[in-house]
């Protein structure tokens, strides 16, 4: 029971409202029941101030940089866990033991082939099709082929559906990726672990067999990790709105993908390359783009910088921030894109229209450049937000489905349309053949 409230005077009314303290002592006030007392609802666009759950999954402190899954710092979990142990840790809120690690593996390889039917249906779509809107159309699809999951199903049909997703999103992925390229599948194989099982798939083929490289390998790992959750944003909000109203998992999940495309969300990392790409081909370029993100009649913005939540740095930008430069220098690669990032990010450090909006390179300003040099091509970028953040998005769907206060999200409105009025008389019809 909260010891605090909130009160609210509206003509002289005065109306009290629960203060609900989270774990790290962040204040809400409850508002739930403000329509019911005072018959007014708040307006506030873009959900800027608004809680829409209480979760146990994902912490953030934008201010501070912090972000942590089930408590545990993504510092510390990308130097300890892989990302099949990050995502036991967000679906089932625990860091798995090591006979649960070994099942959840197990279960991760046995469901990784995707039905041969729908194999096929990556021929349908044209050369071009960009792999999200690919990814969208066959995670749906997958609720014809396989048994359903919906917020009223059993724990144990909901474990197996979700642990299949996860796997299996991985062989579509790379399907996807292969069809687009015009070359024949590759299947997933049981000897290799999740990671290793995605890279063979996207870059073996029958005239030159792919190497697995160990070192690319973990940090395929370590770029899935620091995408795996990230508490109620874009997709997530789609994901748990969508699923609210009991639609099966394959369609939830579909919509954050959907979601996560746009270039304001995931498709941000793809729309990074793009930008270092010309900024790379124009004399003064980093000036221009700088000018350009700052004059208010021009929409471009620089993009990778700016989150609605970190305020000051994005702890997970910092961190592939190192592994940059490391990772280049390993596969012996040579990016000029890295050090016009480089300078870039110097730059929007001194520069005070970004310092006073508290804009910093957000976790894809690097990333991009890391996938590059580790082989996975651009139009992959946001795929590969999709399949870290895959587990995120099904615990949250879970933790939404598993809630007390469980109802369909309908938001409301404040209409400021037209008042009452009659319906004017249609205009004389010109044209009689034209049947209206
Ligand atoms: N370049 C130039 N100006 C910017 C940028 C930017 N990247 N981001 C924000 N601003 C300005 C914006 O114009 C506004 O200025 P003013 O106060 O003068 O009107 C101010 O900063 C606040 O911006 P906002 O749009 O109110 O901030 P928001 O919280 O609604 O938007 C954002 C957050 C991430 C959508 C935005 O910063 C942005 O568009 N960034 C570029 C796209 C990007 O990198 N997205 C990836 C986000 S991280 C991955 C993920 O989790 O999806």
């Amino acid at each position: 029971m909260p010891n605090e409230y909130a009160e609210l005077s509206i003509n002289g009314k005065t109306y009290k409202f629960p203060i609900m303290t989270g774990s790290e002592g962040e204040n809400a006030i409850d508002i739930s029941g403000l329509r019911k007392k005072t018959g007014m609802i708040t307006i506030d666009p873009s959900f800027m101030n608004t809680g829409s759950c209480y979760s146990k999954i994902t912490y953030i402190d934008g201010e501070k940089g912090i972000l942590r899954y089930r408590g545990i710092p993504i510092e510390q979990i990308v130097e300890k866990l892989s990302f099949v142990e990050t995502a036991y840790l967000l679906v089932h809120g625990t860091v798995p033991t090591h006979k649960q690690r070994k099942t959840y593996s197990r279960l991760l390889t046995e469901n990784s082939l995707l039905h041969e039917d729908m194999r096929h249906f990556f021929d349908g779509f044209p050369r071009g099709a960009h792999p999200m809107s690919t990814m969208a159309t066959m995670v749906n699809a997958l609720s014809t082929f396989y048994p359903n999951v919906d917020s009223l199903s059993l724990k144990e049909d909901i474990d197996k559906t979700t642990t299949r997703l996860i796997s299996i999103f991985r062989t579509i992925a790379a399907f996807a990726y292969k069809k687009s390229k015009g070359q024949p599948v590759v299947y997933p194989r049981h000897d290799l672990s999740y990671c290793a099982n995605f890279l063979n798939m996207m870059f073996d083929s029958p005239v030159k067999p792919y190497e697995i490289d160990p070192e690319i390998v973990s940090m395929m790992n370590k770029l899935l990790i620091l995408h795996a959750d990230h508490e109620q944003n874009c997709s997530t909000t789609a994901v748990r709105v969508i699923g609210s109203a009991q639609v099966n998992l394959y369609a939830t999940i579909s919509a954050g993908i959907n979601a996560l495309s746009g270039p304001l969300h995931g498709g941000a990392n793809q729309a990074v390359l793009d930008m270092l790409k010309k900024i790379n081909r124009k004399k003064g370029g980093i000036q221009l783009y700088l000018d350009k993100a700052k004059d208010k009649n021009d929409p471009f913005r620089l993009m990778g910088f700016g989150h609605r939540l970190y305020k000051t740095f994005d702890p997970r930008a910092k961190i592939i921030k190192k592994d940059c430069r490391r990772i280049l220098e390993k596969l012996g690669k040579k990016d000029p894109l890295l050090a016009i990032a480089m300078e870039l990010e110097d730059r929007v450090l001194k520069d005070d229209y970004f310092i006073s909006r508290g804009l910093y390179a957000n976790v894809d300003f690097y990333s991009g450049i890391i996938y590059r040099a580790i082989g996975i091509p651009e139009n992959m970028f946001t795929v590969m937000f999709a399949l870290g953040r895959l587990p995120g998005w099904i615990s949250q769907w879970q933790e939404m489905i598993r809630s007390d206060n469980r109802k369909i999200v309908r938001p409301r409105q404040l209409y400021i349309g037209e008042k009452l009025r009659d319906c004017p008389e249609p205009p004389e019809l010109l044209d009689v053949s034209y049947n209206y």
